[in-house]
């Protein structure tokens, strides 16, 4: 995959897959199936190190989970989130920050939102860079949107999303995430677009789709919104395996001889 099969999967018809990936052993897995890229997205703050929101996210934070996912798996297109307020404090704050995403191993970078950024993604568009934009629900704008809520339900936040979703694609960006809006927005912002949509939370009629990968395990059982489907109960799967092997050792079943060396 690379960024022009991106716009050659939407004119063919053919859906994308993304899944968010954050460490080494994670790509190591993914590398090895047939999902079309890895997103090292933001979200690693809440995921990874338990953190409210993805505002706490940093571009050190991201720099680290991208080397370690682009070590893993070096066959997969590889897309690094800019951190919150990363892209805010002036072109040349922003440059040495997408410099540290790309040369820690990602392919493009992905931003949220638009407004008042559009020089900067103009700007790094023009510098080599391909942009994956993002909008909808924003979860780095949590704070203003008053938390993660479905976006564009009513027919004004609907014209600005889709208005913004051509923005961006007249500024550059290769694709564009779009996330927990109506079903009927995300299909008619995906019909009026050339490139290519990653919905998540945004229906079936995206060009693509994309879940948090511990999501889609089931590692957190009790996160159940509505977009998502688990397609196992990873955190059950584990909590077995692991009281298995506690009863194992107890009861003197493990190691066997055949898990002891010889003199
Ligand atoms: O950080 C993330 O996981 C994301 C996805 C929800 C698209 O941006």
């Amino acid at each position: 995959m690379n960024v022009h099969d991106f716009l050659s999967k939407k004119k063919e018809n053919k859906k994308i897959t993304m899944l968010t990936c954050y460490d080494y052993w994670s790509a190591k897995i993914l590398n090895e199936t047939d999902v079309d890229c890895l997103l090292v997205g933001d979200s690693l703050s809440m995921v990874m190190h338990g953190y409210n929101d993805t505002t706490h996210a940093t571009i050190d934070m991201m720099a680290l989970h991208c080397k370690s996912v682009s070590k893993g798996a070096p066959n997969k297109y590889l897309v690094g989130d800019m951190p919150f307020l990363s892209f805010r404090k002036g072109l040349s704050s922003t440059m040495s920050a997408v410099e540290k995403i790309m040369q820690s191993g990602a392919h493009c970078v992905k931003i949220e939102g638009v407004k008042g950024h559009e020089e900067i993604i103009e700007h790094i568009v023009s510098s080599g860079v391909p942009v994956m934009g993002h909008l909808g629900l924003t979860p780095q704008s949590i704070h203003a949107l008053g938390g993660h809520k479905v976006q564009g339900k009513e027919s004004e936040h609907q014209d600005r999303i889709l208005n913004e979703a051509k923005k961006l694609q007249d500024l550059g960006c290769f694709s564009l995430v779009l996330e927990c809006i109506p079903k009927s927005l995300a299909t008619q912002i995906s019909s009026k677009l050339f490139i290519p949509t990653i919905g998540i939370g945004a229906g079936s009629g995206v060009d693509g789709q994309v879940l948090v990968l511990q999501d889609l395990l089931g590692m957190s059982p009790s996160f159940q919104p509505k977009f998502l489907k688990q397609y196992i109960n990873g955190f059950e799967m584990i909590q077995s395996a692991v009281n298995e092997y506690v009863c194992e050792v107890n009861d003197r079943s493990f190691p066997e001889e055949k898990h002891s060396y010889g003199d």
